[in-house]
């Protein structure tokens, strides 16, 4: 790999797993840009299109990936490698980030890293922001990984290496707000509104159903069906019921998934005798799972890791994190590699 200019180990990180197209650079751990273009074009069909998707990634990716480099005050020649996000996600916006990273990676002829991107959620935890105090999770750690797809606990032993310990039968934390957001009205995705609505409304107003599933695994479809037979059930008597309640309805319905979501890991917790935990995903952007979380670390004696908001959601940093540690295991992919939509760890 000749006229590379060395100054650390320097990775370009690139997602476009969903409906966010996003480059970042990170050196020697070290976060210097983080770039995430999102997608209004989804906003009319309250939910991610596919095609749209792909096609919006197909624009955006040159100008994300131009303003990461140029925002990392680096140039390409400084690049060691390139990694991306190979799955799991929508195979056609997938395509786009892996076909981009293969040709940029043999343009400037570096190594190219597949990384996982729920491997990539757990490893934001260790995005070290310049100048600020580094105090990562401590091996082996719980992770409560909660995202738009996937709802997991996952016993973290190294970097790279990691086991589900349950996870949904059905649907994810992350649908259960957007699609009980949707039948609300909500814009989507609905979780943030659910978040927003919840501030001002009362928890313990509304009873919801919780599932009774073995082990530590999850489950969300009833609960959706249940709020929609609740709603539904109730607009006869009162059409303007949900924007009457739409506070108290938000509220009730953040602190069922938030009882769930936290019983499983408490649960997890006892059962390891683990008490390293962290919580990774979009839905771990949420204020009140936030709170309940720092509410059990003081009862529990647990040492919390939660990431900051903006590598909650889907974005390179994560994914350049994770190419960081792969590098270092001569992890790297070949010309051939393809996506792949669906995945464990
Ligand atoms: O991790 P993510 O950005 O994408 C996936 O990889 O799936 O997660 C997106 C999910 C969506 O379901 C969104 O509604 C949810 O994270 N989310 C939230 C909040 N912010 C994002 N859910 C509840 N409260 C929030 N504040």
């Amino acid at each position: 790999m000749s006229g590379r200019v060395e100054k650390g180990i320097t990775i370009l990180g690139i997602e476009s797993s969903c409906d966010d197209t996003s480059a970042a650079v990170i050196r020697d751990g070290v976060i210097l840009s983080n770039v995430v273009a999102g997608q209004k074009v989804h906003e009319a069909f309250g939910g991610v299109v596919p095609e749209l998707a792909s096609r919006a990634h197909q624009q955006n990716i040159i100008p994300v990936v131009d303003q990461a480099i140029k925002g990392a005050g680096i140039v390409k020649s400084e690049i060691t490698a390139v990694a991306f996000t190979r799955g799991p996600g929508l195979l056609g916006s997938l395509l786009v980030g892996t076909s981009f990273a293969k040709s940029f990676a043999l343009a400037l002829n570096v190594p190219l890293i597949d990384v996982n991107h729920l491997q990539a959620h757990v490893l934001a935890l260790f995005i070290q922001e310049p100048g600020l105090p580094y105090s990562p999770p401590e091996f082996p750690f719980l992770c409560l990984l909660v995202s738009g797809g996937n709802s997991q606990i996952i016993l973290v032993e190294n970097h790279l290496e990691m086991k589900i310990l349950g996870q949904t039968i059905d649907d994810a934390a992350g649908e259960a707000f957007d699609k009980c957001a949707k039948v609300m009205g909500l814009p989507y995705p609905g979780g943030p509104y659910i978040d927003k609505l919840s501030k001002l409304g009362d928890p313990g107003r509304f009873k919801f159903s919780k599932p009774s599933v073995p082990g530590l695994d999850y489950s969300f479809s009833g609960l959706k069906t249940n709020f929609l037979y609740f709603l539904r059930d109730n607009l006869k008597e009162a059409p303007d019921f949900i924007e009457k309640n739409k506070e108290d309805l938000s509220a009730s319905l953040q602190r069922t998934i938030i009882d769930i979501l936290t019983g499983k890991l408490v649960k997890a917790a006892q059962k390891t005798g683990i008490r390293e935990i962290a919580v990774a995903g979009g839905v771990s952007a949420n204020s009140g799972l936030r709170e309940a979380l720092n509410v059990l670390a003081h009862k529990k004696a647990w040492n919390l890791f939660i990431p900051k908001i903006a590598y909650t959601m889907d974005n390179a940093a994560m994914i350049a994190m994770a190419g960081y540690f792969k590098y270092f295991r001569n992890d790297f992919a070949g010309q051939e590699v393809v996506p792949f939509s669906r995945t464990v760890i």
